[in-house]
């Protein structure tokens, strides 16, 4: 396993690999490492000669300086589980300056309707700044194909529209959730809540999946209604959204249409840490 800072050296490396013809994978993350950023990395692997793992935590997407300060950080600890999951892996792991080009700045993008709900609509900013380290990191490493997970299912559309904006010509690649025993969603946000926090969490995944369950029943407003209900009796937690949009362009859903996938959404605060998750519903 390697450790690049500089991604001039790391673009360097790859050369020799891409002279060979040898297919490169690319999980960017923003470290504090679990079993689902790992399921990434293990799909990468299976899938690919040499896999990229940056870890990264971007200041430009964060719209708020207090979340920014206080997201986990944990660099031996994740270069520890990666070396656990194979030798070959590179990680780039730059300061700021490297791999903006010294100047730390969002570019404005155009992602249409794909912006206008959910992170987007809650996170300003959010999507510019994931758009453009993305860009960034695209541009370093021309990876063959890029894996994300679908526990950022939002993310992984924007990022599907930013490769056709940049004209980028790579894969990207939608994994799996992986979650706790409980349901819960694994996310290094989750490093910040308490042994009981962690319990009350599931209730954002039991929610999903009353919703899921209860879909070919109920009316969308009936569905709102009684997982605000369900929120509402625990006041532990703030609900910052529930929605139901389609899959594919996340528009929102007013009435079930029976054919067209659609997802339900969620974020919530529980013990001042932002959750998210999402699910199929039909
Ligand atoms: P981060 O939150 O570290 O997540 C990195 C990748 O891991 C993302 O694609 C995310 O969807 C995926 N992931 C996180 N938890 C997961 C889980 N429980 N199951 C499956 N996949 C999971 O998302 C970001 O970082 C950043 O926005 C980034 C894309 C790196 C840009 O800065």
């Amino acid at each position: 396993m390697e450790l690049f800072s500089k991604k001039l050296d790391l673009a360097k490396s790859l050369t020799e690999i891409k002279a060979k013809n040898g297919q490169i994978g690319l999980v960017p993350t923003m470290g504090a490492l679990h079993p689902g950023h790992l399921s990434l990395v293990q799909q990468a692997l299976d899938e690919n000669e040499q896999v990229v793992v940056s870890i990264f935590v971007n200041p430009t997407q964060f719209d708020n300086p207090s979340d920014l300060n206080k997201y986990p950080r944990d660099l031996e600890g994740d270069l520890d589980l990666l070396s656990g999951l194979s030798q070959n892996i590179w990680v780039y792991n730059p300061e700021p300056d490297d791999l903006y080009d010294g100047d730390v700045r969002s570019k404005s993008y155009d992602f249409g309707a794909l912006e206008q709900v959910m992170e987007g609509r809650f996170r300003q900013g959010h999507f510019d700044g994931v758009g453009s380290v993305l860009n960034l990191l695209f541009r370093a490493v021309s990876p063959n194909r890029a894996y994300f997970g679908e526990k950022d299912y939002q993310q992984l559309l924007i990022v599907k529209e930013l490769t056709r904006l940049e004209s980028l010509d790579l894969e990207i690649v939608g994994c799996p959730i992986y979650r706790e025993p409980n349901g819960l969603a694994m996310s290094s946000r989750n490093k910040r809540l308490s042994e009981d926090g962690l319990q009350q969490a599931s209730l954002i995944y039991q929610s999903l999946l009353w919703a899921k369950d209860h879909f070919d029943q109920l009316s969308i407003a009936e569905l709102k209604t009684a997982i605000n209900r369900r929120f509402e009796l625990r006041p532990e937690f703030e609900l910052e959204y529930f929605e139901i949009a389609t899959a594919d362009q996340l528009e929102t859903v007013t009435e079930n249409q029976g054919e067209t996938s659609c997802r339900g959404f969620i974020a919530a605060f529980l013990e001042g840490v932002r959750l998210i998750d999402n699910m199929g519903l039909n």
